[in-house]
């Protein structure tokens, strides 16, 4: 089966093809900012994406999984578009120092924050609750982390991400003895691919 295309895949991939074109391979602040709200206003997401979308969410309805868009060449940025069933959390994660953009297509995520502190310690520094198109920012810093939850009890959600490079490998934190959160390195796990991706 060929994959699927997507008016919003190829919408950001168009927008980071012209965005990214001469810049270098890290995007600082205010950069990141100039860029996500490029993004913003480039997306296009099509009634038909959403049934295209709908159709993923009910072959998986109790599983989450991750389609990448995206392995752009340089590796300057990693595109995945990220299906969420009812109620799903990810465990409090990082991105492996890349920075990212999340938007929401489908759905309510929220978004806790977290800076990993001393001895392992995660400090939770805020919540941000993403409804759809709306989208947030993260320059992924050294010490940054979060954790993301479809926060509807019956619908599945669906985002797209954007990171600076790419995410093959990151790190979950799970509690350990006396409550101190613990890295395991995991790899990030692709489920298909949507649209004419190039592997490099
Ligand atoms: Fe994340």
């Amino acid at each position: 089966m060929s994959p699927i295309d997507l008016d919003v895949t190829r919408s950001v991939r168009a927008y980071m093809a012209s965005c990214l074109g001469n810049e270098p391979v890290s995007i600082e602040r205010p950069s990141l900012d100039r860029v996500h709200a490029g993004l913003r206003e480039a997306v296009w997401y099509s009634p038909k994406d959403r049934r295209a979308l709908r159709a993923i969410c009910d072959e998986h309805p109790q599983q989450f999984t991750r389609w990448l868009y995206e392995c752009e060449r340089d590796g300057r940025y990693t595109g995945v578009i990220m299906v969420w069933p009812a109620g799903y959390a990810t465990p409090i994660h990082d991105h492996a120092g890349l920075w990212g953009i999340e938007m929401v297509l489908q759905g309510t995520l929220s978004v806790e924050d977290y800076e990993l502190g001393d001895e392992r310690g995660l400090r939770h520094v805020g919540t941000t609750v993403l409804e759809e198109g709306q989208s947030c920012a993260f320059l992924g810093t050294q010490g940054h982390a979060h954790r993301c939850t479809n926060l509807s009890a019956r619908r599945a959600a669906v985002t797209l991400h954007v990171y600076g490079g790419l995410l093959d490998h990151y790190r979950n934190f799970d509690v350990g003895r006396g409550g101190r959160y613990v890295p395991v390195p995991t790899r990030a796990q692709v489920d298909g691919r949507i649209g004419a991706t190039h592997a490099h």
